[in-house]
């Protein structure tokens, strides 16, 4: 008769749970909430690789949530370039200060649910973890351990309502803190999208994926959705060698940034005569942009001469629009 699958994995995890520099070693006193919390947000997005000598950087200038609500709020954004996401730092200096305001962290995974950018993810594995609550912690780590155990042969997102309800029942109420990061140990070293290593996994002896005998078919891959497509023009206004540049509004997509001119992005294809045409992919839809003549200038600006366009610190969708046109100057002039 096999132990539970969470003695089995708690087990395993005693001898061989990875030394991060935010945990406490298995079945030890838990981890200062600060520091779960912390590592748990630079965890969002970015490996445990990168994060590992970041996050010591980080609490050796800020070594408490006080420390940290206490700094001014262009150094803590300083600390975080490079880690990108910076919507992620700034809820993080919001967070701070909330939880320095009421003299600590909220104990339970429903307060801190309230904080400001903490998700469903982050509220439960700072209960688990820092304070020992038995919290369902999926990551799509944990979420694709679950689903090969249980067999489930759709794609996460179709199932994910099942995964948590299985996930609960897996979870033990003893240790929950170590047996959520076991998961996530499991997901990220033995239990890998591709080539899983079965042969070192302490759950294959009753793990269905296991027993068809091609564990990496499970889950189905993402289904993947096709981005919406979006339109944008802009003008490509060119005196002596020189194009009009302006810089875009501070908020919004690519806020502050140098640019072609041109109006709002909007739903429907333009119908001017372009000069040039470039496709461009951002996370949520495809911008197709065309680049039409003007004689006028439009907006306030700059004339950027064009042999040093390098300097004007173009994004890659007007980078590459300004190419495009180039390029078919070139083609033009041959
Ligand atoms: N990824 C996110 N949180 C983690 C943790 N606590 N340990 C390891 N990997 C993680």
């Amino acid at each position: 008769m096999l132990a539970s699958a969470a003695e089995r994995l708690l087990t395993h995890y005693d001898r061989h749970a990875r030394a991060l520099p935010w945990r406490s070693p298995p079945g030890s006193a838990p981890q200062d909430p600060y520091l779960v919390w912390l590592s748990e947000v630079m965890l969002q997005q970015t490996t445990v690789a990168t994060v590992r000598p970041r996050f010591r950087r980080f609490i050796e200038r800020w070594p408490t949530v006080e420390a940290l609500a206490a700094a001014p709020d262009v150094e803590v954004l300083r600390e975080w370039a490079g880690l990108g996401y910076y919507a992620r730092a700034r809820n993080l200096i919001a967070c701070a200060r909330q939880v320095a305001a009421i003299g600590g962290f909220p104990r339970t995974e429903a307060e801190l649910r309230k904080l400001p950018g903490l998700g469903a993810y982050t509220a439960a594995a700072i209960a688990a973890i820092a304070f020992g609550e038995r919290a369902v912690v999926i990551d799509t780590n944990v979420a694709r351990v679950v689903a090969r155990y249980h067999g489930l042969e759709q794609s996460l997102e179709q199932v994910r309502d099942e995964i948590r309800k299985l996930a609960k029942g897996m979870t033990p109420a003893d240790r929950p803190g170590d047996f959520a990061q076991a998961m996530m140990d499991l997901g990220a070293t033995i239990c890998r999208p591709k080539s899983p290593e079965c042969s070192a996994c302490p759950l294959a002896g009753d793990c269905r994926a296991f027993a068809s005998g091609d564990p990496g078919a499970f889950p189905a891959p993402k289904v993947k959705r096709v981005r919406p497509h979006r339109h944008g023009l802009a003008w490509w206004i060119e005196r002596n060698g020189a194009i009009w540049l302006v810089r875009r509004p501070a908020k919004g997509m690519l806020g502050g940034m140098a640019a072609l001119p041109g109006p709002e992005w909007g739903d429907e294809p333009t119908t001017m005569p372009a000069i040039a045409s470039v496709s461009h992919g951002f996370t949520h839809f495809t911008l197709d942009l065309h680049i039409a003549a003007r004689a006028e200038t439009i907006g306030d600006g700059w004339w950027q001469p064009v042999d040093r366009i390098a300097e004007a610190g173009l994004p890659t969708l007007y980078r590459k629009a300004v190419e495009a046109v180039l390029a078919r100057k070139e083609v033009l002039a041959a």
